[in-house]
């Protein structure tokens, strides 16, 4: 026998157990971001490795090691599967210049791909949805981001997230900071020695070194100069806007001076949305501004603010207090013996569909007593048998799978339809 082939490490496959609860978790999603006036763009898996090192920033671990590039050696081009979506988000604005009518509200939903070492709750392939407000400056966007989350939240029924909100200030602001940070860092190169990330990152992303998660640097870090000092009155005037209506709205927040996020984009506000209860992968969701992201990919200079959730993340917090939806149950489940049987089967079950009945045909290769079996393992609401006998009365013998009184009655299609749709809840 050949060897089996199995699916890449850390990419997995969504069984159909399991897809009620996406499926559930995607019909809520949808009807959220329609709620908040969110349209849905949809981009490529794939984009040019450059759009992710200008925008994610070089000296970042998703640049550095995360990314699955390669080159298309039909036109020697280097292509990345994309790390994340507001890059392509971005992109495909100033590719198709939609700002040009104003602001835009926008969402995706879909895989995105980092190398990363597999383990609960982190994969190599995983999904987010996505909201990004492209062309919008006020804070009012940055918090109708998180009262978005929080929302979403109470409609999945998800409890115990907390949430971290800091402000990165304007470019100018961190300018000064990052020096000042560079030097206090420098003044303690022993310390910064014990982490080479941390060491390689002194000058490149010195900002970076604040998120390390080394317990040797944890004091370094809590004696390190904050942002806060150097923030202009414009930054302070936002950050305090976007606190006053998460207070007005009753978000609750923690503020967190040391989060500065993964990716080198965002200015502002930033923000993650936190849990315990999934080990060390405990961020469900995260974003803030990144108003400088048009203008760094070659597009008209425009402010932005979005946040992306993982999906895969969400549904370990919904999981255990969730039943699948019970909805999608088949309705009818046909089983049937001998050539011409299966033709009117065939026949029959496409004309249910017309009726607006879902109906699943059995190979009808085994005995009705069997096939019964599998109709009743595939959750169908009623099972329908058809044999010589119904072809030549143009009939079928339907018989209900569920509740008490399961006695079969012969009736047409157009019957069977009827009967099938008046006993839906
Ligand atoms: P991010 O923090 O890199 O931000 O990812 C957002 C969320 O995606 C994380 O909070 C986490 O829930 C999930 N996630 C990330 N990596 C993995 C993984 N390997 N396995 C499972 N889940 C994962 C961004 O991607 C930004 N684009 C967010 C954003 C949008 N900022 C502004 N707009």
């Amino acid at each position: 026998m050949a060897t089996k082939i199995q699916a890449v490490r850390g990419m997995n496959d969504i069984l159909p157990e399991q897809a009620p609860l996406w499926e559930r978790f995607e019909d809520s999603v949808r009807d959220w971001l329609r709620a908040y006036g969110y349209r849905n763009l949809r981009t490529p898996v794939l984009e040019r490795t450059e759009l992710f090192v200008r925008s994610i920033g070089a000296a970042t671990d998703i640049v550095e090691k995360e990314m699955y590039t390669f080159t298309d050696a039909l036109n020697d081009e280097s292509l990345t599967l994309r790390p994340e979506g507001t890059a392509s988000c971005v992109r495909a604005a100033v590719e198709h210049n939609l700002t040009y009518n104003g602001p835009q509200r926008l969402c995706y939903m879909g895989p995105m791909f980092r190398h990363e070492r597999p383990q609960k709750g982190r994969y190599r392939q995983f999904h987010q949805v996505g909201v990004e407000a492209l062309g919008f400056a006020e804070p009012a966007l940055d918090a109708e981001h998180i009262v978005m989350c929080a929302r979403l939240w109470r409609e999945l029924g998800i409890q115990g997230v907390t949430l971290e909100l800091n402000t990165l200030g304007s470019a100018a602001s961190r300018t000064r900071y990052r020096q000042r940070l560079i030097k206090y860092l420098e003044k303690h190169r022993e310390i910064l020695a014990k982490d080479a990330d941390a060491a390689r990152r002194l000058h490149a992303n010195p900002l970076r070194v604040l998120d390390s998660k080394n317990p040797e640097l944890h004091g370094l870090i809590a004696q390190a100069p904050q942002l806060a000092d150097d923030l202009d009155d414009a930054s302070h005037k936002h950050f305090e806007a976007v606190q006053s209506l998460l207070n007005d709205t009753g978000v609750r927040f923690t503020l967190n001076p040391r989060l500065v996020r993964g990716l080198d984009y965002y200015n502002l506000t930033v923000f993650e949305w936190k849990t315990q209860r999934l080990g060390a992968q405990d961020t469900i969701c995260a974003g803030g501004r990144y108003d400088g992201l048009f203008e760094q990919i070659g597009g008209k200079p425009a402010p932005a603010c979005g946040f992306a959730l993982g999906i895969e993340r969400v549904l370990e917090l919904m999981a255990p207090t969730e039943t699948p939806r019970t909805d999608i149950a088949l309705d009818v489940y046909i089983a049937h013996q001998g050539e011409l049987a299966a033709c009117f089967a065939f026949r029959a079950a496409e004309q249910l569909r017309d009726l607006g009945c879902s109906a699943a045909l059995d190979n009808g290769k085994t005995s009705f007593t069997s096939q019964t079996k599998r109709a009743v393992a595939s959750g169908a609401r009623f099972v329908a048998f058809i044999g010589d006998g119904e072809v030549e009365r143009k009939e079928m013998g339907l018989r209900p799978l569920r509740g008490s009184g399961q006695q079969q009655r012969q009736c047409t299609v157009e019957d069977a339809a009827k009967l099938i749709i008046s006993g839906r809840e």
